[in-house]
């Protein structure tokens, strides 16, 4: 609303309201609305951000929504965004919103609920984090190409809550490409459950070891090992009861020669769910933060794992890649820049067989 140029509700700068997301703002507008004034020919404030709605008031808003006549300006986006994380429901049918805005907006609607069971995982707090997984999992179902822009959303903070939600999103990505059938439905929400409590049990291991600013020692490392133990009684006393959640918990520390933990199952003997978190939770690892060295280059990581060739299943060290680049015109261009990516394969291949 800055410029004469930006009075026309038409252009980028106003975001036209539906019922769909003003159904979620309930009587207190979490966003300040505006119409476009015709006589005047320029866009108008109807009601601030914070407004309670009396009926009259409300009658009014809807009327204006009814005729297409209701926006809020770009400025607002933020506030509109925090106040749909909470609401996601109503992303399921929403047309206006692109999809890199919409997958932001689950990010951040599913990091709440993660944070929430992680600091105090008991059922309500798991409801409420499977609540938030099945709008999830309906919304990348609607459009697979969806998860196309979920790599853009990651983040490379070292906490364990980004952790586990990228882990969400890159593993729904790679399970999506790779089994994927139009027209076949089927439930990805143990999948994505899965996903998100694979580290559950890490939320039982003391601090001085789960944030250990330094690399961490071999007793530590096998203090880290027993994550996997202690959700399995986690689980247990949750009564989750799901072989693929479990699996994924159980297993995604395993690696296909039989070289991971805390089973050593190898192969086939791991579920395919269970490879997909693997993978999934080996490349978010490696490409956040750590304090003795900085997140790895997205594509080094995953040349790492595609030369890891005894540890990985190769179809989804594929799959990963094009989840990379599906989005990515630097990604994609790094890919195919040859003497750059001949370096990071010698680095790869030094790491690789570490
Ligand atoms: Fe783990
Ligand atoms: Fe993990």
């Amino acid at each position: 609303m800055n410029d004469d140029a930006s009075q026309n509700p038409g252009t980028e700068e106003f975001l036209q309201i539906s019922f769909n997301i003003l159904n979620t703002f309930g009587n207190k507008l979490p966003v300040s609305l505006c119409i476009h004034d015709d006589e005047f020919e320029r866009v108008i404030p109807l009601f601030d951000r914070g407004t309670r709605l009396s009926d009259k008031k409300q009658e009014q808003v809807n009327n204006y929504c009814r005729d297409g006549n209701l926006f809020i300006s770009k400025e607002d986006y933020a506030s509109l965004a925090g106040h749909i994380s909470k609401n996601l429901g109503a992303l399921l049918t929403e047309h206006f919103l692109d999809e890199a805005a919409a997958a932001e907006i689950f990010y951040e609607g599913v990091l709440e609920k993660v944070r929430a069971f992680y600091s105090n995982p008991i059922g309500e707090t798991l409801d409420e984090l499977g609540i938030v997984l099945a709008i999830f999992c309906e919304y990348v179902w609607v459009d697979p190409n969806r998860w196309t822009h979920f790599f853009n959303t990651l983040k490379r903070e070292k906490d364990i809550c980004y952790h586990v939600v990228n882990t969400l999103f890159v593993g729904t990505a790679i399970y999506l490409k790779l089994i994927y059938k139009p027209g076949e439905k089927m439930d990805l929400k143990p999948l994505a459950l899965g996903l998100v409590l694979h580290d559950l049990g890490m939320t039982q291991l003391p601090t001085t070891i789960t944030d250990k600013p330094a690399k961490l020692l071999y007793k530590e490392r096998m203090r880290m090992q027993e994550h996997v133990d202690i959700a399995e009684k986690m689980l247990n006393r949750l009564e989750i009861r799901d072989e693929i959640i479990k699996s994924c918990v159980l297993d995604h520390h395993e690696r296909m020669d039989g070289h991971g933990y805390p089973k050593g199952r190898r192969g086939d003997a791991i579920p395919l769910e269970a490879r997909v978190c693997g993978i999934s939770d080996a490349f978010c690892g490696m490409i956040a933060e750590r304090s003795h060295r900085p997140g790895l280059n997205p594509i080094l990581a995953a040349i790492i794992l595609t030369e890891s060739k005894a540890k990985y299943d190769s179809s989804l060290t594929t799959s990963l890649i094009s989840f990379i680049i599906a989005n990515n015109p630097d990604m994609k261009a790094l890919l195919q820049d040859k003497a750059k990516m001949q370096q990071l394969r010698a680095i790869a291949l030094q790491k690789a067989a570490q």
